[in-house]
């Protein structure tokens, strides 16, 4: 038997201010596509804001419905979007912040396990990383610099 050990770096930033310059700029305009989440079960939400490598930047927010399974959380709303009006496009990084109605969400939120995947569809579709920043409503901000290093062991369209 052989033990394998799995390593993840992330990095965290203190707040918004401390971002690059161009970050900040990404990051706002997820807190803004926040605003527009349509959340009315979870009281919870998110904002994600995508840079593409042609400049393009886009936004989604989650989308519920009666039918809970039928909702779709922010990053996918976002990256399918732009998978659909850009397929050329690369994505250079993704921004996320998360905020719950009902508390104040003051540490970073990652995405979860199933926009994970879906974001890992991307980043190998287009064979370089994409960055992820992720905070909550307010307070650090985590960065990570791949979307691989948040999804080891990804199952891809190598194995098929
Ligand atoms: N949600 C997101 O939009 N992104 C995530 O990564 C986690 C969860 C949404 C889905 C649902 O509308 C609400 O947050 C509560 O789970």
């Amino acid at each position: 038997m052989k033990e394998i050990k799995i390593e993840t770096t992330l990095y965290i930033y203190k707040e918004i201010k401390a971002l690059p310059k161009d970050v900040i700029a990404l990051m706002q305009n997820a807190i803004e596509a926040r605003k527009n989440a349509y959340a009315p079960y979870s009281n919870f939400n998110v904002g994600a804001a995508l840079l593409l490598d042609n400049g393009e930047i886009i936004t989604g927010n989650n989308q519920e419905n009666a039918s809970y399974p039928s909702g779709l959380c922010a990053e996918r709303t976002a990256i399918y979007y732009a998978g659909s009006q850009y397929p050329k496009a690369k994505i250079i990084r993704m921004a996320i912040s998360a905020g719950s109605k009902n508390n104040k969400t003051t540490k970073p939120i990652p995405p979860c396990g199933a926009c994970r995947q879906a974001i890992a569809e991307y980043e190998v579709k287009q064979d370089t990383p994409i960055e992820i920043y992720f905070m909550g409503e307010t307070g650090k901000i985590a960065k990570s610099n791949s979307l691989a290093n948040l999804l080891p062991l990804v199952f891809d369209k190598s194995v098929l």
